[in-house]
């Protein structure tokens, strides 16, 4: 089948020093197996039983943690695409892509940068009668419509202008936001354009409404005569740009892509099932129209800034040797304003940089929700069977219907009751019923035998924005870990259900994400109760003279060692990586216990989910406190006052420990002696928090803590302190 000579159109190299690692990683593991049988073997009769077996159930359980970690680690490979391969052979019959944008709210998602995504991916490197674009828009909203209805017109203007000088990356905005100085005159003209506008949709967004003389202007917005409100009415649906027709031509008289809006029935009767919701009702609309054997799904906040990214996929789906197995291919999500030591850790470095290469070395890189490829009859259900092969000549679509008609026979598609007694949302398309709908329809992909690719080129192919407040990151990994756990318990479970399906090395990495939310509880364990007693003098670990401190040592060093050099060759900063530590600590100790919590809950029957949306627009002082790399607190949540109970709890217990060795004169020798790391993990606690305690006690700005929480968890941590050394 495949000829001599062939030229592949993409390559796979293993990780370097794979082998040192895994002899590194053995090594830790050794250690520790010391640590769990020094805990076994000297468990205190009185004093600090208790305290004893707790640390042993937590130290099991990193150590146990800690080896899931590893499989991705020991596992990594790297993919390169040949793209000219791609263009030498199959430019004349390249399959018809079809980009879905998904936006829901215009408040939080202003329709300025959703334009913006949409523009970016409209001027892809690619035939425009092969490319269409639809923006699912689930708040229906007038103005999202109306300044995709402008984007349809300036992209006249952008295409051709992307196209003849080459520039990148390809949304307007960020392309303008990066070239001020030494404009053409074209640039010029094209930039006024923009900035006219940008400037007519803010104002309408401003106002609220699109005023009158574009209202009559268009008849696309009769369609909202009869809308109630954002959950109660009809699909609203209009193809804005015809690609399939020939005098859709940009100002150079080139072809343009198809545009279309869609904005899906809703109706208080029937759930919407969120984004995965969404993403359903544009794969039954889009095949009617554009049918693209392939589909991208993007945020509205993640722009193309690599108008080349559909030919690095179709790399991996034409290949003519390993094409036919692979269902989708997955980008790395990156951002483009996080600041170099990111404080709020958001770029998710280490996931995407480390682990993400290791899922791919099992063939198998989580879906991640944005920024991924999908053949559609797989998204759409379709079960590998060995002998699948591509054809990408039967491109079907329909030529023989005018718009309107066309319009007509897509509605229905999105209507509210179009899923009832069919297999959408369980065999076909996303799945429902999971915060997470993006990572169990991937595991589901893989369960049914198809493989996944990770593609992560040097430039990044996807912006997006990244949390800017410590609450919104908090808030975003509450909903992730959730919904990760779901599915550790769902019939997908990689621990149970997935097995003999995906290989074991990707059941481990599938079930590092499930497990953070149980990881808090042993975090949370770790960073109270040896700094409690500490405070009551009660040593919990190894002196200094006793052998046992070893492997302590080893595995502390060893472990951080690793993660330091990880972060660092990720590309993080030195700042960064002990910010990345901050994030952990406070990531596991509210969202992880929350989404816990109400995951119990939800078993017991008690509570529902929701989506919550990540705000894409902050207000301007935070945002010049976040360039300041000042940590936003502002707010008060129950999360905020778990973490700043947790640093006082630390802190006093660091001060009265270092009043009662004063006091006692020699005293500071003896607890170094015989509470050496104790006196360390306290006090490398109370140093993270520093930031915290800033926000708690000496900062006047709006972004510190509100008072109230900080009198509330100063009680509490007293109170933990007080009772914990005197009455029990
Ligand atoms: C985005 O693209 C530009 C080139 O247009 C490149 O310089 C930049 O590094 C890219 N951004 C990321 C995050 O890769």
């Amino acid at each position: 089948m495949v000829s001599e000579g062939y030229l592949p159109l993409f390559e796979t190299k293993e990780g370097k020093g794979r082998v040192a690692y895994r002899v590194f990683a053995a090594s830790i593991f050794v250690g520790i197996c010391f640590i769990w049988s020094y805990r076994a073997r000297f468990v205190p009769e009185e004093e600090g039983r208790w305290g004893w077996l707790g640390l042993f159930a937590a130290e099991i359980w990193f150590g146990f943690y800690w080896i899931l970690t590893q499989a991705p680690r020991c596992n990594p490979i790297y993919r390169r695409t040949f793209k000219h391969n791609l263009s030498k052979r199959h430019e004349g019959h390249l399959p018809g892509v079809d980009i879905f944008v998904c936006t829901a709210d215009p408040e939080m998602e202003p329709p300025a940068m959703v334009i913006s995504t949409v523009l970016s991916v409209m001027a892809y490197d690619y035939p425009p009668e092969k490319l269409s674009v639809y923006l699912s828009d689930d708040a229906g909203s007038e103005l999202t419509y109306y300044a995709l209805m402008e984007a349809s017109q300036f992209a006249k203007h952008w295409i051709p202008f992307c196209k003849k000088f080459n520039i990148q990356p390809r949304a307007p905005a960020a392309y303008f936001a990066l070239h001020t100085d030494h404009q053409s005159n074209e640039e010029v003209f094209v930039q006024k354009l923009y900035k006219d506008m940008e400037s007519r949709i803010k104002a309408a967004v401003e106002l609220g409404r699109v005023p009158e003389e574009i209202r009559s202007s268009s008849e696309g917005f009769s369609q909202w005569e009869t809308y109630t409100s954002r959950r109660d009415h009809d699909t609203i649906l209009q193809i804005l740009i015809d690609g399939r027709d020939t005098k859709a031509t940009d100002v150079e008289g080139s072809r343009l892509p198809t545009l279309v809006y869609l904005a899906r029935a809703k109706s208080p009767q029937y759930f919407h099932n969120f984004k995965a919701g969404a993403m359903n009702a544009l794969l039954r609309v889009s095949s009617q129209i554009s049918n693209g054997k392939i589909v991208l799904n993007v945020d509205c906040d993640m722009y193309s800034n690599n108008s080349d990214a559909i030919r690095d996929a179709l790399c991996f789906f034409m290949d003519e040797e390993k094409g036919h197995e692979i269902a989708y291919v997955q980008f790395p999500q990156k951002f483009d304003n996080v600041l170099k030591n990111e404080i709020y850790s958001s770029t998710l470095r280490v996931h995407s940089e480390v682990e993400f290469s290791g899922f791919d070395g099992f063939e198998g890189p989580i879906y991640i929700g944005t920024g991924c490829f999908h053949r559609r009859d797989v998204l759409c259900g379709k079960k590998y069977s060995k002998g699948y092969r591509n054809n990408w000549n039967s491109d079907y679509r329909n030529f023989k219907d005018s718009v309107n008609e066309l319009e007509e026979k897509s509605k229905h598609l999105a209507s509210c009751s179009y899923e009832e007694n069919t297999q959408w949302g369980k065999e076909m398309g996303l799945r429902y019923g999971c915060p997470v709908e993006d990572v169990i329809t991937g595991l589901s992909i893989q369960c049914q035998g198809w493989k996944s690719v990770y593609c992560n080129p040097e430039r990044g192919a996807f912006l997006g924005v990244a949390p800017t407040t410590l609450l919104q990151t908090l808030v975003q990994h509450k909903r992730w870990s959730e919904g990760d756990l779901q599915i550790l318990l769902s019939r997908y479970s990689p621990a149970w259900h997935a097995r003999g399906k995906i290989s074991l090395g990707l059941r481990m990495g599938y079930c590092i994400y499930c497990l953070w939310a149980v990881n808090s509880l042993a975090t949370i364990y770790y960073s109270i109760i040896p700094s409690l007693y500490l405070l009551r003098g009660v040593p919990l670990f190894p002196q200094v003279s006793s052998p046992w401190l070893v492997p302590f040592t080893y595995v502390i060093l060893a472990k951080y060692a690793a993660s330091f050099v990880e972060f660092l060759s990720a590309g993080g900063t030195i700042l960064g990586w002990w910010n990345d530590q901050r994030i952990w600590l406070y990531k596991r100790t509210s969202s992880y216990l929350f989404a816990f919590i109400d995951t119990v809950l939800k078993i017991l029957g008690f509570s529902d989910s929701a989506f919550v949306i990540t705000a894409k627009v902050t207000d301007e002082e935070v945002s010049k406190r976040y360039e300041k790399e000042m940590m936003e607190f502002g707010a008060s949540s129950p999360m905020f006052t778990v973490i700043a109970t947790i640093s006082l709890v630390n802190l006093l217990c660091f001060l009265g420990t270092v009043k009662k060795t004063v006091e006692s004169g020699s005293g500071m020798v003896m607890a170094f002696h015989t509470m050496v790391l104790q006196v360390l993990l306290c006090g490398i606690l109370v140093l993270i928090n520093w930031p915290l305690y800033q926000g708690l006690f000496f900062r006047t700005d709006k972004g510190r803590m509100p008072t109230s929480l900080t009198i509330k968890s100063f009680i509490y941590a007293l109170a933990t302190c007080i009772s914990f050394s005197f009455l029990l």
